[in-house]
Protein backbone atom coordinates (compact mmCIF):
# COMPACT_ATOMS: atom_id res chain seq x y z
CA UNK A 1 0.00 0.00 0.00
CA UNK A 2 0.92 3.62 -1.05
CA UNK A 3 1.87 6.39 1.48
CA UNK A 4 0.64 10.16 0.88
CA UNK A 5 4.20 10.86 0.09
CA UNK A 6 3.73 8.52 -2.85
CA UNK A 7 0.95 9.75 -4.13
CA UNK A 8 2.16 13.06 -4.86
CA UNK A 9 4.26 11.65 -7.40
CA UNK A 10 1.35 11.01 -9.61
CA UNK A 11 -1.39 13.45 -11.45
CA UNK A 12 -4.09 12.32 -9.33
CA UNK A 13 -4.71 10.44 -6.39
CA UNK A 14 -5.74 7.41 -8.41
CA UNK A 15 -3.26 7.91 -10.85
CA UNK A 16 -2.56 4.35 -12.08
CA UNK A 17 -4.94 2.54 -10.60
CA UNK A 18 -7.83 -0.01 -11.59
CA UNK A 19 -11.06 0.61 -10.04
CA UNK A 20 -14.22 -1.57 -10.79
CA UNK A 21 -17.39 0.63 -9.64
CA UNK A 22 -20.59 -2.14 -9.70
CA UNK A 23 -24.08 -0.44 -10.30
CA UNK A 24 -21.59 2.60 -12.15
CA UNK A 25 -24.46 3.25 -14.85
CA UNK A 26 -25.99 5.84 -12.89
CA UNK A 27 -26.53 7.77 -9.59
CA UNK A 28 -23.62 7.94 -6.90
CA UNK A 29 -22.13 5.15 -8.53
CA UNK A 30 -21.71 7.33 -11.95
CA UNK A 31 -20.73 10.33 -9.87
CA UNK A 32 -17.94 8.01 -8.42
CA UNK A 33 -16.66 6.87 -11.99
CA UNK A 34 -16.26 10.10 -12.95
CA UNK A 35 -14.29 11.24 -9.63
CA UNK A 36 -12.06 8.64 -10.01
CA UNK A 37 -11.34 8.98 -13.97
CA UNK A 38 -10.75 12.67 -12.85
CA UNK A 39 -8.38 11.29 -10.27
CA UNK A 40 -6.37 9.32 -12.97
CA UNK A 41 -8.08 5.81 -12.19
CA UNK A 42 -8.89 3.88 -15.13
CA UNK A 43 -12.21 2.93 -14.60
CA UNK A 44 -14.53 -0.34 -15.21
CA UNK A 45 -17.96 0.63 -14.93
CA UNK A 46 -19.98 -2.92 -14.28
CA UNK A 47 -24.18 -2.66 -13.82
CA UNK A 48 -27.07 -4.49 -14.93
CA UNK A 49 -28.02 -1.49 -16.92
CA UNK A 50 -26.01 -1.90 -20.14
CA UNK A 51 -27.03 0.84 -22.46
CA UNK A 52 -26.71 4.04 -20.02
CA UNK A 53 -23.52 2.13 -18.36
CA UNK A 54 -21.94 1.72 -21.64
CA UNK A 55 -22.71 5.39 -22.70
CA UNK A 56 -20.77 5.87 -19.33
CA UNK A 57 -18.17 3.99 -19.72
CA UNK A 58 -17.58 5.14 -23.18
CA UNK A 59 -17.56 9.21 -22.13
CA UNK A 60 -15.13 8.01 -19.29
CA UNK A 61 -12.71 6.52 -21.70
CA UNK A 62 -13.29 3.30 -19.59
CA UNK A 63 -14.68 -0.10 -20.02
CA UNK A 64 -18.09 -1.71 -19.16
CA UNK A 65 -18.91 -4.72 -18.08
CA UNK A 66 -22.66 -6.47 -17.28
CA UNK A 67 -22.84 -7.48 -14.24
CA UNK A 68 -25.76 -8.48 -12.17
CA UNK A 69 -24.08 -8.95 -8.42
CA UNK A 70 -26.87 -11.18 -7.62
CA UNK A 71 -24.94 -13.85 -10.11
CA UNK A 72 -21.97 -15.32 -8.83
CA UNK A 73 -20.75 -17.00 -11.82
CA UNK A 74 -21.14 -13.06 -13.77
CA UNK A 75 -18.88 -11.50 -11.08
CA UNK A 76 -16.07 -14.22 -11.09
CA UNK A 77 -16.49 -13.50 -15.04
CA UNK A 78 -15.97 -9.68 -14.61
CA UNK A 79 -13.10 -9.83 -12.26
CA UNK A 80 -11.28 -12.01 -14.20
CA UNK A 81 -11.78 -10.26 -17.80
CA UNK A 82 -10.32 -7.11 -15.66
CA UNK A 83 -7.08 -9.74 -14.12
CA UNK A 84 -6.89 -10.06 -18.38
CA UNK A 85 -7.61 -6.92 -19.75
CA UNK A 86 -5.70 -5.00 -17.02
CA UNK A 87 -3.15 -7.27 -15.26
CA UNK A 88 -4.47 -6.17 -11.92
CA UNK A 89 -7.34 -4.57 -9.47
CA UNK A 90 -6.75 -1.87 -7.06
CA UNK A 91 -9.69 -0.38 -6.13
CA UNK A 92 -13.46 -1.74 -5.86
CA UNK A 93 -16.48 0.04 -5.30
CA UNK A 94 -19.57 -1.88 -4.15
CA UNK A 95 -22.18 0.54 -4.83
CA UNK A 96 -24.93 -1.33 -6.52
CA UNK A 97 -27.76 -1.04 -4.50
CA UNK A 98 -31.86 -0.83 -4.80
CA UNK A 99 -34.09 1.10 -2.50
CA UNK A 100 -36.28 -1.88 -1.92
CA UNK A 101 -39.57 0.04 -2.33
CA UNK A 102 -41.60 -2.79 -4.20
CA UNK A 103 -39.15 -5.60 -3.33
CA UNK A 104 -39.52 -8.71 -0.76
CA UNK A 105 -36.67 -9.07 2.36
CA UNK A 106 -35.33 -11.58 0.08
CA UNK A 107 -34.74 -9.45 -2.99
CA UNK A 108 -33.34 -6.85 -1.10
CA UNK A 109 -31.03 -8.64 0.86
CA UNK A 110 -29.85 -10.42 -2.51
CA UNK A 111 -28.71 -7.15 -4.13
CA UNK A 112 -27.88 -4.71 -1.02
CA UNK A 113 -25.82 -6.92 0.74
CA UNK A 114 -24.84 -10.66 -0.60
CA UNK A 115 -23.96 -8.14 -3.51
CA UNK A 116 -21.29 -6.90 -1.37
CA UNK A 117 -20.48 -9.68 0.21
CA UNK A 118 -19.87 -11.50 -2.98
CA UNK A 119 -17.66 -8.72 -4.29
CA UNK A 120 -15.38 -8.46 -1.04
CA UNK A 121 -14.71 -11.95 -0.99
CA UNK A 122 -13.98 -12.35 -4.71
CA UNK A 123 -12.49 -8.51 -5.19
CA UNK A 124 -10.22 -8.62 -1.97
CA UNK A 125 -7.80 -11.64 -2.73
CA UNK A 126 -7.10 -10.09 -6.10
CA UNK A 127 -6.62 -6.79 -5.10
CA UNK A 128 -4.20 -8.17 -2.66
CA UNK A 129 -2.08 -10.34 -5.39
CA UNK A 130 -2.04 -6.76 -7.43
CA UNK A 131 0.42 -5.00 -4.42
CA UNK A 132 -2.85 -3.68 -2.18
CA UNK A 133 -5.59 -1.19 -2.68
CA UNK A 134 -9.04 -0.55 -1.12
CA UNK A 135 -12.47 -1.52 -1.15
CA UNK A 136 -15.06 1.11 0.06
CA UNK A 137 -18.95 -0.12 0.38
CA UNK A 138 -21.73 2.12 -0.18
CA UNK A 139 -23.89 1.77 3.30
CA UNK A 140 -26.22 3.94 4.19
CA UNK A 141 -27.88 6.32 7.08
CA UNK A 142 -30.29 3.35 7.10
CA UNK A 143 -26.97 1.22 8.36
CA UNK A 144 -27.00 3.14 11.89
CA UNK A 145 -30.87 3.98 12.14
CA UNK A 146 -34.16 2.20 11.74
CA UNK A 147 -37.40 3.52 9.51
CA UNK A 148 -36.24 2.45 6.62
CA UNK A 149 -38.23 -1.15 6.10
CA UNK A 150 -37.09 -4.08 6.94
CA UNK A 151 -35.23 -5.37 4.29
CA UNK A 152 -33.14 -1.68 4.02
CA UNK A 153 -32.20 -1.01 7.41
CA UNK A 154 -31.23 -4.78 7.85
CA UNK A 155 -29.21 -4.86 4.62
CA UNK A 156 -26.88 -1.75 5.21
CA UNK A 157 -26.56 -2.23 9.30
CA UNK A 158 -25.18 -5.71 7.49
CA UNK A 159 -22.94 -3.79 5.01
CA UNK A 160 -21.27 -2.12 7.75
CA UNK A 161 -20.48 -5.71 9.52
CA UNK A 162 -19.42 -7.21 6.48
CA UNK A 163 -17.21 -4.08 6.46
CA UNK A 164 -15.35 -4.77 9.79
CA UNK A 165 -14.76 -8.44 8.74
CA UNK A 166 -13.56 -7.48 5.41
CA UNK A 167 -11.15 -5.00 7.15
CA UNK A 168 -9.84 -7.90 9.08
CA UNK A 169 -9.14 -9.98 6.32
CA UNK A 170 -7.64 -7.59 4.48
CA UNK A 171 -5.63 -5.70 7.45
CA UNK A 172 -2.34 -8.28 6.72
CA UNK A 173 -2.91 -8.01 2.74
CA UNK A 174 -2.57 -4.81 2.02
CA UNK A 175 -6.16 -4.16 1.59
CA UNK A 176 -7.89 -1.46 3.43
CA UNK A 177 -12.05 -1.92 3.48
CA UNK A 178 -14.03 1.00 4.76
CA UNK A 179 -17.64 2.24 4.11
CA UNK A 180 -19.76 5.41 3.37
CA UNK A 181 -22.63 6.16 4.81
CA UNK A 182 -24.99 8.54 2.35
CA UNK A 183 -28.05 10.57 4.04
CA UNK A 184 -30.59 11.74 1.36
CA UNK A 185 -28.74 12.33 -2.09
CA UNK A 186 -30.50 13.49 -5.29
CA UNK A 187 -30.59 9.92 -7.30
CA UNK A 188 -33.34 8.05 -9.63
CA UNK A 189 -33.37 6.27 -5.95
CA UNK A 190 -35.07 8.78 -4.06
CA UNK A 191 -37.02 10.48 -6.84
CA UNK A 192 -40.20 9.05 -5.13
CA UNK A 193 -39.20 11.15 -2.19
CA UNK A 194 -38.75 14.49 -4.02
CA UNK A 195 -41.81 14.17 -6.25
CA UNK A 196 -44.16 14.55 -3.84
CA UNK A 197 -43.69 18.48 -2.28
CA UNK A 198 -45.08 17.70 0.96
CA UNK A 199 -42.90 14.85 2.28
CA UNK A 200 -39.63 16.45 0.91
CA UNK A 201 -40.75 19.92 2.50
CA UNK A 202 -41.08 17.85 6.07
CA UNK A 203 -38.28 15.31 5.37
CA UNK A 204 -35.62 18.49 4.42
CA UNK A 205 -36.87 20.09 7.79
CA UNK A 206 -34.66 17.44 9.23
CA UNK A 207 -31.55 18.16 7.83
CA UNK A 208 -29.67 20.17 9.39
CA UNK A 209 -27.61 20.91 5.93
CA UNK A 210 -31.23 22.13 4.71
CA UNK A 211 -31.17 19.89 1.38
CA UNK A 212 -30.19 16.52 -0.25
CA UNK A 213 -27.06 16.28 -1.70
CA UNK A 214 -25.58 16.08 -5.12
CA UNK A 215 -23.92 12.16 -5.88
CA UNK A 216 -20.62 14.00 -6.11
CA UNK A 217 -20.73 14.67 -2.66
CA UNK A 218 -20.76 11.22 -1.81
CA UNK A 219 -18.19 10.34 -4.47
CA UNK A 220 -15.58 12.62 -2.89
CA UNK A 221 -15.63 10.69 0.28
CA UNK A 222 -15.56 7.56 -1.44
CA UNK A 223 -12.50 8.95 -3.85
CA UNK A 224 -10.96 9.76 -0.55
CA UNK A 225 -11.51 6.51 0.80
CA UNK A 226 -10.30 4.61 -1.94
CA UNK A 227 -7.21 6.83 -1.96
CA UNK A 228 -3.58 6.50 -0.38
CA UNK A 229 -4.74 9.41 1.11
CA UNK A 230 -6.86 7.21 3.46
CA UNK A 231 -3.76 4.69 4.21
CA UNK A 232 -4.43 4.40 7.88
CA UNK A 233 -8.61 4.06 7.73
CA UNK A 234 -9.67 0.72 7.40
CA UNK A 235 -12.99 -1.28 9.05
CA UNK A 236 -14.31 2.53 9.77
CA UNK A 237 -17.19 4.29 8.13
CA UNK A 238 -17.82 7.96 6.82
CA UNK A 239 -21.54 9.59 7.33
CA UNK A 240 -22.24 12.03 4.45
CA UNK A 241 -25.64 13.49 5.18
CA UNK A 242 -25.72 16.60 5.63
CA UNK A 243 -25.80 16.29 9.92
CA UNK A 244 -29.40 14.34 9.46
CA UNK A 245 -27.83 11.67 11.79
CA UNK A 246 -27.60 14.42 14.34
CA UNK A 247 -30.75 13.89 16.33
CA UNK A 248 -30.78 10.48 16.08
CA UNK A 249 -33.52 9.83 12.87
CA UNK A 250 -36.26 11.57 15.03
CA UNK A 251 -37.13 12.98 11.43
CA UNK A 252 -37.45 10.22 9.65
CA UNK A 253 -40.16 8.11 11.94
CA UNK A 254 -42.08 11.15 11.94
CA UNK A 255 -42.03 11.78 8.61
CA UNK A 256 -43.37 8.20 8.21
CA UNK A 257 -45.93 8.86 10.84
CA UNK A 258 -44.61 6.04 13.15
CA UNK A 259 -44.70 8.23 15.98
CA UNK A 260 -47.69 9.29 15.67
CA UNK A 261 -49.83 6.03 14.91
CA UNK A 262 -48.04 4.15 17.59
CA UNK A 263 -48.59 6.46 20.42
N1 LIG B 1 -29.72 7.92 -3.24
C1 LIG B 1 -29.65 7.93 -1.93
O1 LIG B 1 -30.25 8.81 -1.27
C2 LIG B 1 -28.85 6.89 -1.20
C3 LIG B 1 -28.70 7.04 0.19
C4 LIG B 1 -27.96 6.10 0.90
C5 LIG B 1 -27.39 5.03 0.25
N2 LIG B 1 -27.56 4.89 -1.10
C6 LIG B 1 -26.93 3.73 -1.72
O2 LIG B 1 -26.09 4.15 -2.78
C7 LIG B 1 -26.02 3.13 -3.76
C8 LIG B 1 -26.33 3.73 -5.12
O3 LIG B 1 -27.63 4.27 -5.08
P1 LIG B 1 -28.18 5.37 -6.11
O4 LIG B 1 -28.97 6.32 -5.32
O5 LIG B 1 -27.09 5.85 -6.98
O6 LIG B 1 -29.20 4.45 -6.93
P2 LIG B 1 -29.59 4.44 -8.48
O7 LIG B 1 -30.84 3.65 -8.53
O8 LIG B 1 -29.55 5.80 -9.06
O9 LIG B 1 -28.39 3.60 -9.15
C9 LIG B 1 -28.17 2.26 -8.79
C10 LIG B 1 -27.33 1.58 -9.86
O10 LIG B 1 -27.15 0.21 -9.45
C11 LIG B 1 -27.47 -0.64 -10.54
N3 LIG B 1 -27.95 -1.93 -10.03
C12 LIG B 1 -29.11 -2.18 -9.36
N4 LIG B 1 -29.21 -3.49 -9.10
C13 LIG B 1 -28.09 -4.08 -9.59
C14 LIG B 1 -27.60 -5.41 -9.62
N5 LIG B 1 -28.33 -6.43 -9.14
N6 LIG B 1 -26.41 -5.66 -10.21
C15 LIG B 1 -25.69 -4.64 -10.74
N7 LIG B 1 -26.09 -3.36 -10.76
C16 LIG B 1 -27.28 -3.09 -10.18
C17 LIG B 1 -28.55 0.12 -11.32
O11 LIG B 1 -28.64 -0.36 -12.67
C18 LIG B 1 -28.03 1.56 -11.23
O12 LIG B 1 -27.11 1.87 -12.25
C19 LIG B 1 -26.99 2.05 -3.31
O13 LIG B 1 -26.28 1.03 -2.64
C20 LIG B 1 -27.91 2.76 -2.35
O14 LIG B 1 -28.50 1.91 -1.40
C21 LIG B 1 -28.27 5.78 -1.83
Amino acid sequence: MGTINETDAGGGRLQGKVALITGGGRGIGRAIAEDFKSEGATVVVADLDEYESGWVATLLGGSFLNLDVRDETQFETVLARIMADHGRLDVLVNNAGISGVGATFDEIIAINLRGVFRGCSLGLPLIAESGGGAIVNIASIAGSHGGFGDGYTASKHAVLGITKEMALRGARRGVRVNAVCPGYIETDLTRVMRSNERALETLLKQVPLGRMARPIEVAKAVTWLASDDASYATGTSLVIDGGWAIDGGWALREANGYLRDKN
